[in-house]
């Protein structure tokens, strides 16, 4: 395969199938009892600051950034992040993150959080958050939640249990004064 031969577009709704096929397939059904799925549940994710990989006319490889909150702290929740297996060692899932980076530090974002693997994320920017600084809605191997800062502080206000942004926003209404 030729990489010449892969683009990489903005996800829009048209995408939605073939990245649930995608995602179906390199996580099973496990992928739902996930820590990062149940965060995701709480609200969109930023269909703008997420990708596709096309080959052809057909969606290879997606990832996503969702907008999420801990304590004072924002940051985006990047993933899934999955290629398919035909297309897999080609530098597309790279690509991907890279682009992903690149799309949140010109929006502003002040950082960028992920539950991954750390030799694979480790050489794109990616650190081990402090254990004990954040917790997940769901167990989740400590050593896995991984960050990038992009504002400098942004990762020591990101403080506590991560959820959706949209939900942190309901949380503070419903606590401020009427
Ligand atoms: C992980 C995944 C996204 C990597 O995408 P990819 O396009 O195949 O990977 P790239 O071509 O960018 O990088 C390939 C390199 O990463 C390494 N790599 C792949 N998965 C890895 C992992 N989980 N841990 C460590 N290294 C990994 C490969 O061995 C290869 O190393 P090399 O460059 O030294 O040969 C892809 O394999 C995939 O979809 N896996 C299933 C879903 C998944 O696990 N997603 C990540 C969630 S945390």
């Amino acid at each position: 395969m030729n990489p010449a031969d892969v683009t990489y577009l903005p996800e829009t709704p048209a995408h939605d199938a073939e990245i649930e096929h995608i995602n179906e397939e390199a996580f099973g059904p496990g992928r739902f009892a996930r820590a990062a799925y149940k965060i995701r549940e709480g609200g969109p994710h930023e269909r703008t600051l997420s990708f596709v990989a096309i080959h052809g006319d057909n969606v290879i490889a997606s990832v996503r950034l969702t907008r999420i909150a801990a304590g004072e702290g924002r940051a985006l929740l990047l993933g899934p992040l999955a290629v398919r297996p035909a297309f897999k060692n080609l530098g597309i899932g790279r690509r991907l993150v890279a682009i992903a980076l690149d799309a949140a530090e010109k929006a502003g974002q002040p950082a960028v959080v992920l539950v991954g693997d750390e030799p694979y994320y480790g050489p794109l920017g990616f650190k081990r958050v402090p254990r004990g600084q954040v917790s997940m809605p769901r167990p989740v191997d400590l050593e896995r939640i991984l960050a990038m800062e992009i504002a400098s502080g942004a990762l020591a206000r990101f403080k506590g249990e991560v959820c959706h942004a949209d939900h942190a926003k309901i949380a503070e209404r419903s606590l401020s004064p009427a």
